[in-house]
């Protein structure tokens, strides 16, 4: 692997991470990307790093254009691990460079690193740096995704290097969205958005859509947007920044999402009835098993749709742990505007399907109530309840996706 010009003297060198399924807990079955870029302009500027373990590709990559003494200017747009972990190394080599990073990121990299012997700049929305033919502005994002985070904009070029934002992880043989639609499609780099989104940005949607304003409110033309993770958008930025404001605004499929999990099927036999109920009533539906399925996909399933069922059996009189677990990583997340039920069987007393409700109201979530409870495993009446209870929900669901 070697650089990959984006424009004029601007290259990407970063690593692509194939093999990586567990990013901090977070399932990733496509494994991932870390951008960083390369300016050789009359002063060589590098934004970004890796994570640690492929600060010797970046630093090949950076090789195969310039030696990495050269570089002048190291911009730390965000110091989570996964991109700040190699900065000590690119000090090393460029122990004369001064690192512009915020006041926060400052701070954080403190705590990581021996800094004493480095040179910062701490810079602000506004600061701007020239290096020559292209001038550096930069635009602090803080919770996108820490509190440390800036994008910066290069303004001749008009490319807006994001860090987290826009980002997917992807991992790719290509580095562009062209080329990835031509190789895979829209769709799948779509749905990687909305995977990244609904795992890592779900609960700063409203900072999100103030700060696309903002943005929008410097009238900054942006031909390229360059995230930290995934693809780069090149031939419609717009389409992600537009992408981002829809699910920043509550945008979510008319369908609907059966999140659950059994011990004796008693609970699964319900979903096929649930879900045939569904989609009498005109609306989607997908069918996801927990313990079967990574859980950043069955979150991704829940944010894509507008209503979620969750389906589980009672276990020593509350719900099963899978479903206990899906619900933390879910209220961490704070979801909006969507609407949810539960069902599922029991042995004895039940409760499992009253702890959902409880979970799901201290969410702020909209519910369809009364649940569905079934002893042991559903009759043949019990199958019609179940559909029935589907096809309320259904109903639920299409009149509350009418105020989006
Ligand atoms: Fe890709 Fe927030 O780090």
């Amino acid at each position: 692997m070697k650089a990959v010009e984006l424009k004029n003297g601007i290259y990407w060198v970063g690593a692509i991470d194939w093999a990586v399924r567990d990013f901090h807990g977070y399932v990733t079955p496509r494994g991932t990307t870390y951008n960083n870029y390369l300016i050789m302009d009359k002063e060589v500027t590098l934004l970004d790093t890796v994570k640690h373990n492929f600060s010797d590709i970046t630093i090949k990559n950076i090789r195969s254009v310039t030696e990495p003494s050269k570089i002048r200017h190291l911009v730390i747009n965000h110091i989570e691990n996964d991109h700040a972990t190699s900065i000590d190394k690119i000090m090393e080599l460029a122990p004369n460079a001064t690192i512009y990073i915020t006041e926060k990121g400052k701070k954080g990299l403190d705590r990581f690193f021996d800094t004493t012997k480095w040179k910062f700049r701490i810079v602000k929305t506004g600061d701007t740096l020239n290096i020559g033919k292209n001038t550096l502005l930069f635009i602090e994002t803080p919770m996108l995704h820490w509190p440390d985070s800036m994008m910066t904009y290069l303004k001749e070029e008009k490319i807006l290097i994001s860090q987290d934002a826009f980002g997917q992880h992807l991992a790719s043989a290509v580095r562009f969205d062209d080329e990835f639609i031509t190789c895979a499609s829209m769709s799948e780099l779509e749905n990687a958005v909305i995977d990244y989104y609904a795992n890592i940005l779900m609960p700063f949607g409203q900072l999100i859509k103030a700060k696309i304003a903002d943005i929008q409110k410097l009238n900054l033309e942006i031909d390229m947007i360059a995230p930290d993770h995934g693809i780069i958008w090149r031939t419609n930025p717009q389409k992600v920044l537009q992408m981002y404001l829809d699910m920043a605004g509550g945008k979510a499929d008319l369908s609907v999402s059966i999140i659950y999990d059994t011990m004796w099927h008693g609970t699964e036999q319900m979903t096929l009835p649930i879900m045939q109920g569904i989609k009498d009533e005109g609306v989607d539906c997908k069918v996801i098993k927990l313990r079967a399925t990574p859980m950043s996909i069955a979150i991704k399933e829940f944010w894509r749709t507008r209503g979620a069922l969750i389906g589980t059996p009672t276990l020593n009189n509350i719900m099963y742990p899978s479903i206990a677990e899906f619900l933390t990583h879910l209220r961490g997340l704070r979801p909006k505007n969507r609407i949810v039920g539960a069902f599922g069987s029991y042995g004895w007393g039940g409760g499992a399907v009253k702890e959902v409700y409880e979970e799901v109201k201290k969410m702020g979530l909209e519910t369809h109530e009364q649940g569905l409870q079934i002893l042991y495993k559903p009759s043949f009446e019990d199958e019609a309840k179940c559909y029935d209870f589907g096809r309320e929900f259904a109903k639920k669901v299409k009149e509350y996706h009418k105020n989006f």
